[in-house]
């Protein structure tokens, strides 16, 4: 089903009755990445099952809640958590709690998740800041925006030329450099999951220029960008894609790798929001 007005406004509704802040910050943690929401301050704590129709993730690795507080002084809102499209649920549902947070007003959105890096530079362990995305679900016909054009938000053929705020961007770069941060730089490729990458998956999406691939974001950024929400995106380099065939690629490996990736992550972004 798509999503309409009423729904989301019905949501917007729910969580401004729950919270004296105005968030124009929004911020969704990946997986093995939620413990960044522990840096919030004075936190209001909404779990997702208290919010109708907001989707609840049924992976390890991620809570349901949201966490609305300050974070260097700025309102912000974090989903501690997301759902994926391999979970079941449509683009719709995955994309929800974007335009809620459009409703609500967040201009700036900042996505992380977990990825495997194809670039053979990267190991685990690597923040990888986003600048651009491969969106290989929308080519296979799941873009999140098939449907009802929802003409408060944005056009029906919106521009992808700058999905990444390259302003935003430009802040990430100078407080990795500050911080004395590694922050590599490259594109995301978004595949639905839930299986990981074949060999020869892996070495068409490095030949197509991907240089992390992962199963989340690109549809939250396309509803994000479609309602003028600027994005930041981090990649967090969870293990190496396994383009020789060789070694296996787990779960368990992508969660351990969240908890080395987050202190590095949270001073990126601890300092572009500082910036702002
Ligand atoms: N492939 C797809 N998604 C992922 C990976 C991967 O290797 N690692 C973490 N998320």
């Amino acid at each position: 089903m798509h999503t309409t007005l009423e729904q989301i406004d019905r949501l917007a509704e729910r969580i401004r009755s729950r919270t004296g802040l105005e968030p124009h910050i929004g911020m969704i943690l990946g997986t093995g990445l939620g413990l960044l929401a522990d840096a919030v301050e004075d936190a209001s704590i909404l779990p997702y099952q208290e919010l109708p129709d907001w989707p609840t993730s049924t992976v390890e690795g991620h809570s349901g809640r949201l966490v609305i507080g300050q974070l260097e002084e700025q309102a912000i809102l974090v989903m501690q958590g997301r759902v994926h499209y391999y979970e079941g649920y449509s683009m719709a549902q995955v994309t929800l709690p974007i335009r809620v947070m459009q409703r609500l007003g967040v201009e700036i959105l900042i996505v992380t998740n977990a990825a495997g890096a194809i670039n053979p530079d990267f190991v685990p362990g690597d923040v990888m800041l986003i600048v651009d995305n491969l969106n290989l679900v929308g080519m296979m016909g799941l873009n999140p925006l098939i449907g009802p054009n929802l003409d408060e938000f944005g056009p029906r053929f919106p521009d992808m030329s700058q999905s990444y705020d390259r302003q935003l961007s430009a802040s990430a770069r100078k407080v990795a450099e500050d911080n004395e941060i590694d922050l590599k730089e490259g594109v995301y490729a978004g595949l639905s999951g839930p299986s990981f990458e074949s060999p020869a998956d892996l070495r068409f999406l490095r030949l197509a220029g991907a240089d992390a691939v992962g199963m989340s974001t690109v549809p939250e950024v396309i509803v994000a960008r479609h309602g003028g929400t600027r994005v930041l995106g981090f990649s967090g380099i969870s293990n190496k894609a396994n383009l020789d065939g060789n070694t296996l690629t787990t779960h368990e490996e992508v969660l351990e790798a969240g908890r080395i990736l987050t202190p590095k992550l949270e001073s990126v972004i601890r300092g572009v929001i500082g910036l702002l």
